[in-house]
């Protein structure tokens, strides 16, 4: 097929035959900012896990949730780690809407996320994106967007929604985590999803092999691995529990937690 593919919106910099998660979780959203090689993957992946799609819509849900739960805590500042391919429902949409002077920072690493970012937010004083490896908190705190949008004496909303599975045990994850925080005014939030084993539903060992297919391999962690990355914040009610349960709203799906796949959680640094 040629068609979007060849619509001209895909960055030099990206190799068409390394499939990346931002684009299969575009895919799997119903976006169109995906490659063949792309959708080979969630087509994998989805024949393996038929639920996976929803999987992901869960995910996308519990951070619209999440912000807005952090808005109305009074944040006006978020800084979105592996934010992704904008899709309906963007952090700064839901902050703008509450509040048009709210700010944000995407970060991702992936060119076609932020490529699309940036000409999204064309125009929009208020955000930015960085490209960058989240990673490195030294590379993204110093960044021009941050250090232009961002205050950081005042609470962030620092979101780490189904990004931290894609950070290796070598990259130290707890340590990441913790620089991050240690940057951040007391009343900043962090929210984050993240793919467990615990349950069932994404366990089957051919979801990590297939992402090793990828440039984004899995590290699915513990329930205490992933409360290790809310250390330094009080998690609220209910806890650290599965993105369908955190805090529903009326439109959320009733979902078993074996059913889920991600723990989902929101902090608050004291
Ligand atoms: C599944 S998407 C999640 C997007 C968004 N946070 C959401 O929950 O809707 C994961 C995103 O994390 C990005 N990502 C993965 N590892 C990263 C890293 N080390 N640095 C920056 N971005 C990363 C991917 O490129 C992808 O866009």
């Amino acid at each position: 097929m040629t068609g979007i593919d060849e619509a001209g919106w895909l960055p030099p910099d990206v190799d068409r035959a390394i499939p990346s998660v931002a684009r299969i979780y575009d895919y799997l959203l119903g976006g169109a900012h995906n490659l063949a090689a792309d959708r080979a993957v969630a087509d994998r992946l989805s024949a393996i896990q038929p639920q996976v799609a929803q999987v992901a819509r869960r995910n996308r849900a519990f951070l619209r949730r999440a912000v807005r739960f952090m808005l109305d805590a009074g944040v006006r500042q978020f800084l979105d780690l592996g934010s992704g391919i904008p899709t309906v429902g963007n952090v700064h949409e839901v902050a703008q809407d509450v509040d048009e002077s709210a700010r944000v920072v995407y970060v991702d690493y992936e060119p076609v996320a932020v490529t699309h970012s940036r000409l999204l937010l064309a125009g929009n004083p208020h955000a930015d994106v960085v490209q960058a490896d989240v990673t490195l908190p030294g590379v993204v705190l110093g960044s021009e967007p941050v250090r232009a949008l961002l205050d950081l004496t005042q609470p962030v909303g620092l979101l780490a929604v189904a990004v931290g599975h894609y950070l290796s045990p070598d990259a130290d994850v707890p340590a990441v985590f913790a620089t991050y925080r240690d940057s951040l005014a007391p009343g900043s939030h962090l929210a984050l999803t993240h793919l467990t084993n615990d349950f069932a539903v994404l366990s089957d060992p051919r979801v990590a092999e297939t992402m090793r297919s990828t440039q984004d391999h899995i590290y699915p962690r513990t329930r205490d691995e992933v409360l290790a990355l809310f250390d330094g914040f009080t998690l609220v009610e209910p806890g650290l529990t599965t993105s369908a349960n955190w805090r529903p709203d009326r439109l959320s799906p009733v979902v078993d937690p074996h059913d889920d796949g991600l723990y989902a959680g929101v902090g608050v640094r004291s």
